[in-house]
């Protein structure tokens, strides 16, 4: 049995309204057979929760981490159910108490999953409670204050804390190092993209043909929800221009070019990211706050959201003397604007 609260939690940081969530828990993959991808991964899962079962123990704490919309929360569930136990859960930022903590830790199951999102989130006087309900499954509480205040150990079932994060560097080691597993997810291959935007088109009740689940694949960043969010929007262009629910290769590319991708899914923000570095710091190095200026953009958005993926693609290079634009970069700039 699973309870999620995505809404109220904000799990998905960019799906914001109502009905996107719910489209979202529609395509999101509940079993490992749905779970398309990260198939090492997966086999370590496998055998972590094979070996958990076959002992009638609680599975070790897993620690998730990787770029967002890669399949976090849904591994969580994924998970839960493979355990067949209830999953419960919250995120850093809501945690804003060692109380919140404990209310939710000291009404778990045994065997229970608990998920905390964003885990590099959470608060230093929070973090502390985890350390000892993680290892010893139980926590201190302090009752009173001043000379009277006395401490109370409370025990815990034994749970698995699933943890969340884009930012591994950071967590503090002392709570990386009580994790049994610390898993990567990595972008996905197009391969892997087309089959995961074709379940999503029979989920969603459309048709799509191979060629343009490649283009889509393609420009999906190595990430299902960008590629189930490309496939929506392709879907309501189709739906609008040709009446019908079939999504063809030529239709797909044109739904792209509207919406300022190219064939990379590189958006008319990234482009410009480049464009500047390129044309007005001569192709760099320029320091981040200086280009975030020039940019009138925030410096923890290009950080966090633009760059990760120029400098996976080799466009972007950080360097100890500000940011550069690579031969490659400048290469896909005068190719897209051909
Ligand atoms: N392996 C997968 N197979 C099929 N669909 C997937 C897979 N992984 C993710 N998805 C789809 O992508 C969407 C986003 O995944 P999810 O919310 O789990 O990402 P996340 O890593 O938790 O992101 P964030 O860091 O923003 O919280 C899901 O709703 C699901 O539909
Ligand atoms: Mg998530």
């Amino acid at each position: 049995m699973i309870e999620t609260n995505a809404n109220k939690l904000g799990l998905d940081s960019d799906s914001k309204s109502e009905d996107i969530v719910i489209i979202e828990n529609k395509l999101r993959p509940v079993t490992f057979d749905d779970f398309i991808g990260q198939e090492d991964l997966k086999k370590n899962l496998d055998i972590a929760i094979k070996a958990a079962l076959k002992r009638g123990e609680p599975l070790d704490h897993v620690l998730l981490h990787g770029v967002a919309g890669l399949g976090k929360t849904t591994l969580a569930t994924v998970i839960a159910n493979g355990l067949g136990v209830s999953l419960k859960l919250s995120s850093g930022p809501a945690l804003e108490k060692p109380g919140d903590l404990a209310a939710i830790l000291s009404n778990l199951t045994s065997g229970d999953v608990f998920f905390i999102d964003e885990i590099h989130r959470l608060k230093p006087v929070v973090e502390e409670i985890l350390y000892t309900a993680l290892e010893d499954f139980a926590i201190d509480i302090v009752l009173g204050t001043g000379p009277s205040a006395r401490t109370v150990r409370l025990d815990l079932p034994h749970f698995t804390l699933i943890g969340a994060t884009t930012k591994l560097n950071m967590i503090s080691s002392p709570l990386r190092d009580r994790f049994g597993s610390v898993f990567r997810l990595e972008r996905y291959s197009p391969n892997d993209l087309c089959k995961i935007i074709e379940r999503s088109a029979e989920i969603l009740g459309c048709k799509i043909d191979g060629e343009a689940s490649k283009v889509l694949s393609k420009s999906s960043r190595g990430t299902p929800r960008i590629a189930n969010r490309l496939l929506k929007r392709v879907r309501d262009f189709v739906q609008v221009h040709s009446g019908g629910d079939l999504i063809e290769n030529e239709i797909t590319k044109t739904a792209l070019s509207e919406l300022g991708l190219d064939d990379l899914g590189l958006d008319y923000a990234d482009r410009r990211l480049l464009e500047v570095i390129a044309h007005k710091f001569n192709g760099g190095p320029v320091g981040l706050s200086t280009l975030a200026a020039a940019l009138s953009e925030d410096l923890r958005t290009l950080e966090d959201i633009y760059e990760p993926f120029l400098i996976q693609l080799g466009f972007l290079e950080r360097t100890n003397k500000g940011r550069i634009i690579t031969a490659r970069g400048f290469t896909h700039l005068e190719n897209v604007s051909k």
